[in-house]
């Protein structure tokens, strides 16, 4: 049995049976634990070793409300490196909450399959499941959190600057939205500093905000949330972005365009940070709007990794919920 196989079936972290639905309730063991498992994963994966896989087959239905990439072909890719099957269900598919009651849903695929993930506007959907769902349901992105992006955002931080802790700064630049909220708590669990620079009207919401200095008081992380982007990124070691409209706000586009023109990540910015800095964005990028073109081009090594590490650590996340 490889450590990898031992970490999961350990389960001391407590992630058996339990859903993942917003940071809050992940404890600081279990948000580790990802990262202990993901990196086990990554590294057999590299020396084409043979991977972990599930003693029997296992199956993933995955509800998209909103467009993506990186979350449906990970969590796919994933199903099938674990010899598992992922099954995609659209929103106009299966009509969460107007074709058919959620409880309803979440009651039957439990009867299916094995872990459900859902990508939603409203919280309130992928957290409805999770009250119904007998087997655990996991949020792929919701109007309020993006968890599981901030594993591999935490992992791939690791990876490029070494341990996590108050010796790291992380500084958001941009919109206060969902994908800043889980970054708010994922990184005071680790310990890492987080800065965010938002324009005003764009904060995260308070009660992200108070959790993360709840949690900080904890583990020594600070957080700091002010307007001027320059002066949250001094001694940051990594910058992150996201896009200014998210999926859903497509009309504030062309509004949010300009007030946010002052939040751009470029080389004027990064000369503020650490001269080393990583920049990071979970993606999709809109160069030219919150990252100007040469920052994609000259970070995208690690942009790319970010995202490939969406994949270790998702397959981390169902091994250590469901077991081997
Ligand atoms: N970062 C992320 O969640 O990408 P997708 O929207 O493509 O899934
Ligand atoms: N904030 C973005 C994240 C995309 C991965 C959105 O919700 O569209």
């Amino acid at each position: 049995m490889t450590s990898v196989q031992q970490l999961i079936q350990a389960d001391s972290a407590g992630w058996r049976k339990r859903d993942c639905i917003t940071l809050f309730d992940v404890s600081i063991p279990q948000f580790r634990s990802v990262l202990e498992v993901a990196d086990g994963l990554k590294a057999l994966d590299l020396q084409r070793q043979p991977g972990v896989e599930w003693q029997y087959p296992r199956t993933l239905a995955m509800i998209f409300e909103k467009p993506s990439l990186r979350t449906r072909v990970s969590f796919e890719a994933s199903m099938a490196h674990l010899r598992g099957h992922a099954i995609n269900l659209s929103a106009q598919e299966i009509g969460l909450g107007t074709r058919e009651p959620i409880p309803d849903v979440a009651c039957v695929l439990s009867k299916w399959v094995d872990i459900i993930s859902a990508r939603v506007f409203s919280h309130s959907s992928v957290a409805g499941l999770a009250e119904f769902a007998t087997v655990p349901v996991i949020n792929a992105l919701s109007d309020d959190e993006h968890p599981i992006q901030a594993f591999a955002d935490l992992m791939t931080l690791r990876e490029r600057k070494g341990a996590l802790g108050n010796n790291l700064k992380l500084t958001y630049v941009g919109d206060g939205n969902n994908v800043l909220h889980a970054l708010l708590l994922a990184c005071t669990k680790m310990g890492v500093n987080i800065s965010a620079a938002c324009p005003p009207g764009y904060l995260p919401w308070e009660r992200y905000v108070a959790e993360a200095r709840r949690i900080g008081k904890e583990t020594g992380a600070s957080v700091e949330i002010i307007s001027d982007p320059k002066i949250a990124v001094r001694d940051a070691d990594a910058i992150y972005t996201d896009v200014w409209a998210s999926m859903g706000q497509e009309a504030e586009q062309q509004k949010r365009a300009r007030i946010f023109a002052p939040y751009q990540i470029n080389e004027n910015l990064l000369a503020c940070a650490k001269p080393d800095c990583l920049v990071l964005h979970c993606l999709p990028a809109h160069r030219g709007d919150e990252i100007s073109e040469a920052m994609m081009t000259r970070h995208s090594e690690t942009i790319y990794e970010e995202a490939e590490n969406r994949l270790h650590t998702q397959k981390a996340l169902m091994l250590l919920m469901i077991g081997l």
